[in-house]
């Protein structure tokens, strides 16, 4: 509900309209107010998917929530409360934990779970109070993030022209202290020196993370490209996650995806990490970019390090 500027940040650290602009692209970020919870954000999100796709909450047989800013620390999970909140009472409802990559990782668990035969209708939720996780005294993490939620509802289909066609996602946990929220788990549980330590919040080494998102979201998608014979003109939409527009920027240009064809979101959201990339898909989607039968290739780097990209048809309405 609150809109946090350029220059507003300006006020709480040292830093400047300009310098963040020119480093990451971003002008402003949306901020939950105090009295709302990640789960309030991913309802919102959910109801619009579930009345887009024209189908009855009740019809939903599995909740995947991804988020790095959960309601409650271990439990009940935000699917459950977002559940419970959308008066689905006898669901199966789990989060994951993959960051940034989040949406594309619960994207190949869906695609999973129904053609294997086991769900029907899944609600996907990627969902962030981030803020609530962000230290607004570091200037190298406080200008990058903002609040959001996005969510998808993925179905059975015959039609090769709604079908998820491919999706590739990976980790590697030797880069984990690069990009971490250290305190409040099992490793340095909450106490007072805990939080006097600000290890409660987000830790970034930017610059390293950079270098690697840049290489990484490159390859990812040539190897997807590949794989699936396809020539970066045959894509309709390029769907980043919006970390940076440096980062972006030179992934695009790198791999020849037009300026047109690139969704960018990042200058009025900021980084929203599992939320990036639907809300990405939701603001072209509702500008009359994307159509039934286009083809999205997604793309998504984030905390662990994990990485994802995946080749979807869209079967909107
Ligand atoms: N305002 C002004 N100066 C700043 C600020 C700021 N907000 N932040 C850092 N600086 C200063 C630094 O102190 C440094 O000063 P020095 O040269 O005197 O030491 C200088 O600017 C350069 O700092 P760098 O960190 O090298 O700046 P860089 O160009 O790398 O930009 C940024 C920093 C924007 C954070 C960039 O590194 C970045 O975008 N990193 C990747 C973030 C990302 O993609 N994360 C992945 C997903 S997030 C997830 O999974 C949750």
């Amino acid at each position: 509900s609150q809109i946090l500027s350029n220059s507003d940040l300006k006020k709480m650290v040292d830093t400047s309209d300009e310098w963040i602009e020119k480093r990451t692209g971003i002008k402003e970020r949306r901020i939950a107010s105090a009295e709302e919870a990640t789960s309030d954000l991913g309802v919102k999100a959910a109801l619009i998917a579930i009345e887009r796709a024209g189908i009855d909450a009740k019809e939903i047989d599995l909740i995947i929530c991804a988020t790095l800013s959960p309601d409650h620390l271990c439990m009940p999970s935000t699917a459950c409360v977002i559940a419970g909140k959308l008066g689905i009472n006898d669901v199966m409802a789990f989060d994951i934990s993959a960051a940034c990559s989040g949406f594309v990782y619960m994207l190949s668990m869906a695609k999973a779970y129904i053609e294997s035969g086991m769900k029907k209708n899944i609600l996907l939720i990627g969902a962030e109070k981030i803020s609530s996780v962000v230290d607004y005294t570091d200037r190298g993490t406080c200008i990058l993030f903002g609040d959001g939620a996005g969510a998808a509802i993925i179905g059975a289909t015959e039609d090769k022209n709604e079908a998820i066609l491919d999706i590739h996602a990976s980790a590697d946990g030797r880069y984990g202290d690069l990009l971490i929220t250290p305190g409040c788990g099992s490793k340095f549980p909450c106490s007072q020196e805990t939080l006097d330590n600000k290890l409660n919040f987000i830790k970034m080494q930017g610059n390293d993370v950079y270098k690697i998102a840049v290489k990484t979201l490159t390859n990812d998608v040539i190897d997807i490209l590949e794989k699936n014979n396809l020539e970066s003109s045959q894509i309709d939409h390029f769907i980043p996650h919006q970390a940076n527009f440096r980062i972006i920027e030179a992934v695009r240009a790198k791999l020849n995806f037009p300026i047109e064809k690139t969704v960018l979101t990042v200058a009025k959201y900021g980084n929203t990490s599992a939320a990036s990339i639907p809300m990405a898909m939701n603001d072209a989607y509702e500008e009359g970019r994307i159509k039934r039968g286009d083809l999205m290739l997604l793309d998504t780097f984030g905390g662990g390090f994990t990485w994802a990209s995946a080749l979807v048809r869209f079967g909107g309405k």
